[in-house]
């Protein structure tokens, strides 16, 4: 019965709700209004410029480069180790499988081995700054601790409690061929499996979301066309606007009530 939550139910159940709900916060981020130019300078003037731009930021950080540089190292460091154990991993749900995928094998393992650092480095400097400590949440420590719990119970899996690999394949290709089976596996693969399916069931609604908001936030994505006269289609805030805190009828009337008065 459990077996059969774990490897047939929650596979797709997890997938379901990565995929809408990465979809929906994208459909979200998408609707939101953005009646104004609120781009960060120096940037492109053109469309293609702004696809280079945020190509540029999602692949190297050139931001928090110039903001935050141990930030950067530690972040880029785990996204680029990250990327190539995920990609070692499509040996499993590819059949035949590509040279290129049999080509970084190596690489994507020691990819793995090495994970745990970057990691350390993260959770370190959020205990170590004192702002960073105050506004960390918990949500914060949850996905560092996660993606920690599945870098080391995959390479324990690789090292110590070997399972049959094969077996690993047989089931990969069932899910994604949705002929699920249950495989016979050691119970470490079903941990490391079980985590993989927490983490994809907590991104839509965590800040992992960060990897595709990227892409949606007006700050990167909008051209710098400021030639171009932007006006509200609403009005603005009572904060923003005078008019609306001031508004000249009552001004009108403040200006005659105290005319009247100077009369009297
Ligand atoms: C966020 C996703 C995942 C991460 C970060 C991750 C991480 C790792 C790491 C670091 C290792 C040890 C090094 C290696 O052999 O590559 C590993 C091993 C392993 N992972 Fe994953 N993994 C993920 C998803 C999965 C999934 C979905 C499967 C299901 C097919 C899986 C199956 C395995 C297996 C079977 C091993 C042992 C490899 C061996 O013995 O050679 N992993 N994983």
């Amino acid at each position: 019965m459990a077996e059969k939550f774990l490897f047939i139910l929650l596979p797709y159940l997890s997938a379901a709700v990565f995929l809408i709900g990465v979809l929906y916060r994208f459909w979200v981020w998408g609707r939101t209004p953005v009646p104004l130019r609120i781009v960060t300078t120096p940037a492109p003037r053109t469309r293609g410029g702004v696809i280079w731009r945020l190509i540029g930021d999602a692949l190297w950080f050139p931001s928090l480069f110039k903001g935050d540089r141990f930030l950067w190292a530690a972040g880029l460091a785990f996204h680029i180790l990250l990327w190539l154990v995920l990609l070692r991993h499509l040996r499993y749900f590819l059949y035949p499988v590509p040279g290129w995928v049999e080509g970084i094998q190596t690489l994507g393992l020691y990819a793995g081995y090495l994970i745990p650092i970057p990691l350390a480095l993260l959770f370190a400097r959020r205990l170590a700054d004192e702002k960073v400590l105050y506004v960390s949440i918990l949500g914060d420590y949850f996905s560092l601790f996660l993606i920690l719990a599945i870098t080391l119970s995959g390479t324990l899996l690789r090292v110590f409690f070997r399972t049959y690999l094969v077996e690993v394949k047989a089931y990969a290709l069932s899910l994604v061929h949705l002929q699920p089976v249950i495989p016979q596996v050691h119970w470490l693969f079903g941990l490391h499996f079980f985590l993989v399916l927490v983490l994809l069931i907590y991104f839509p609604f965590s800040k992992l979301m960060h990897s595709g908001g990227l892409f949606w936030s007006p700050t990167r994505n909008q051209r710098a066309n400021f030639e171009t006269r932007f006006v509200n289609p609403w009005d603005f805030p009572v904060a923003y606007n005078p008019r609306n805190l001031w508004p000249p009828e009552k001004y009108h009337q403040a200006l005659t009530e105290s005319k009247e008065g100077k009369k009297e």
